[in-house]
């Protein structure tokens, strides 16, 4: 099959399109999927360039790509929850060979079924990003209807499905973009949307009930002085402060997500009663893969890139 695999950690040249072993299931709880499409996250481009290393000792040549739609082509157990052809998506074990391929092995209880009103282009789109979202604001910051949450990149792959969720569950929410993307930030929900590059959030607003942060560095700094006491500060990027939390009387956690099918599920019905929708911001064939990711390393998309990788 055709996969997009690296040899060695680097820069986009690392990736390489090429011939790559079927995936074989291997227990009962795998199933293989024929994979309609993929979508690129910065997570990929931070493990092509060898930053997760430390963390997760891969062994090389790794496929890529951890979001997935596509249809089930064998199931290892005759007891599995999915049938062949059942039209499926998931975001699967960062330790295993990605989505960018042809053909992937993935254990079932990471796979969901698919959205049904929506396409598989669209629906790669989803996985990671919507897990994340609902890790971050729903798991962990419990956040609920009437208390308001600051969403910062509110036009970003994660943003854009976290500024839909937040009003969804009835919050109040606050995004942070460019001025380019508040009209379209406004359209997924926002009640208010701040522009980073001509206003400082932390002069415009105060008294939030959580940040929802995913820029990390100065961006998390100034997000402590926004919350009110008793508040939640949650990165994606980085472990914020325990002293400092404490020293202010709020709280903080950080969110490195696994895969999750009932979260994959809850999605998946939001999306079908109209309450949720991927944004696509790029699409390109699995050969481009290079281009793609040259486009996420910018930092500036809008919602996600989504990779075409086999036909419906
Ligand atoms: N811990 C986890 O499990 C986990 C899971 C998912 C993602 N992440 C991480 O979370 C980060 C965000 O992921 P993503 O997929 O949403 O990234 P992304 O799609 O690349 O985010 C791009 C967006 O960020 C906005 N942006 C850039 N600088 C900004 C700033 N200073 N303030 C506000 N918005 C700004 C851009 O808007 P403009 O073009 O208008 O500037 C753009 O729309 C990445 O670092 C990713 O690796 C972590």
């Amino acid at each position: 099959m055709k996969a997009v695999r690296i040899h060695n950690y680097g820069d986009a040249s690392t990736l390489s399109y090429e011939d790559a072993p079927m995936p074989s299931i291997s227990s009962n709880n795998d199933v293989l999927i024929r994979v309609i499409a993929a979508s690129v996250n910065p997570v990929d481009w931070k493990i092509r360039e060898g930053l997760l290393a430390q963390m997760i000792p891969y062994s090389l040549p790794l496929t890529l790509g951890w979001d997935v739609s596509g249809v089930i082509e064998a199931v290892g157990s005759t007891f599995s929850k999915f049938k062949v052809g059942d039209a499926v998506y998931s975001r699967p074990d960062i330790k295993r060979n990605g989505t960018y391929a042809e053909y992937v092995v993935i254990h079932e209880d990471e796979v969901a079924h698919k959205p049904k009103t929506i396409s598989h282009i669209e629906a790669a789109a989803l996985p990671l990003a919507g897990i994340t979202a609902w890790e971050a604001m729903f798991t962990t910051a419990q956040l609920k209807a009437g208390q308001s949450v600051l969403i910062h990149a509110g036009s970003g792959g994660v943003g854009c499905l976290a500024v839909q969720l937040a009003k969804s569950q009835g919050a109040y929410v606050i995004a942070t973009t460019s001025g380019k993307n508040r009209a379209f930030v406004e359209s997924l929900g926002a009640d208010q949307v701040i522009d980073y590059r001509s206003q400082r959030f932390e002069d415009v607003i105060s008294d939030v009930d959580v940040v929802f942060d995913t820029m990390g560095g100065d961006v998390q700094e100034s997000s402590w002085s926004v919350l009110k006491p008793g508040g939640i500060l949650v990165s994606i990027i980085s472990p914020p402060s325990t002293e400092k939390a404490a020293a202010l009387s709020v709280r903080s956690a950080f969110v490195f997500i696994e895969p999750n099918a009932k979260i994959l599920e809850e999605l998946a019905e939001l999306v079908d009663v109209g309450k949720l929708r991927p944004i696509i911001g790029a699409e390109f064939a699995l050969q481009d893969i290079a281009k793609a990711h040259a486009l996420s390393e910018t930092g500036h998309t809008v919602g996600k890139i989504v990779l075409y990788v086999g036909l419906p």
